[in-house]
């Protein structure tokens, strides 16, 4: 991405359920710092509750069909382009994007994952990593490409693993660190 340069790029937020990546980046995007401004909330589902963030600062939100979201699709990139959306984050967005649409915002789509990638690409990646018995998990935030979990690398943040740790507690700490690490990892991208 070109370097920030005053003008606060027009981003839009893909979110699928509880949104508070999408709450910390809202309130990232009202800082004078930030490089971005959000223009649009897109969710897959209807009553995902993170959609309360974007209502209460009037974020344009949109929905598509869930069933024939691959049909929608076209309508979303047409959306998009409308209003010159020019970053997508994904945040808690659990639909894969086809390989068409990844294709058109190429280096422009960013999703965040709480795991240290390249290990536990997919979900469930707390549990999984207190079964395998990790010393250190943590979180990512990666370029999209068609591939799932992983394109390049922006930045990440690395947690230690407590012998009283179990999936609630850990899923807590890596969530408070991802809501740093978004904001942190955008400003590099336009840095
Ligand atoms: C976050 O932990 C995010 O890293 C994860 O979903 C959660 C969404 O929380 N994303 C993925 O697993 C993507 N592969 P939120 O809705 O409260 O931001």
């Amino acid at each position: 991405m070109k370097k920030y340069s005053g003008n606060k790029v027009s981003t839009a937020i893909f979110i699928s359920g509880r949104g508070t990546n999408l709450k910390s980046l809202i309130s990232f995007s009202h800082k004078k710092i930030s490089p971005i401004k959000i223009d649009l909330v897109f969710s897959n589902k209807r009553k995902a509750s993170g959609l309360k963030f974007a209502k209460e600062k009037k974020i344009k939100i949109l929905l598509l069909n869930e069933k024939f979201f691959y049909n929608s699709e076209r309508k979303l990139v047409k959306i998009l382009n409308e209003k010159n959306i020019e970053l997508i984050c994904l945040a808690g967005f659990m639909k894969i994007l086809s390989s068409s649409f990844i294709k058109r915002f190429k280096g422009r789509i960013i999703n965040i994952h709480p795991s240290l990638l390249p290990k536990y690409k997919g979900l469930n990646t707390h549990k999984r990593v207190l079964e395998k018995k990790e010393n250190y998990t943590g979180c990512s935030v990666h370029f999209v490409n068609s591939k799932l979990d992983s394109g390049k690398i922006i930045l990440q943040k690395k947690v230690k693993i407590l012998k009283k740790d179990n999936e609630k507690k850990l899923a807590k700490r890596v969530l408070s660190l991802e809501h740093k690490l978004y904001p942190q990892a955008i400003m590099k991208i336009f840095s």
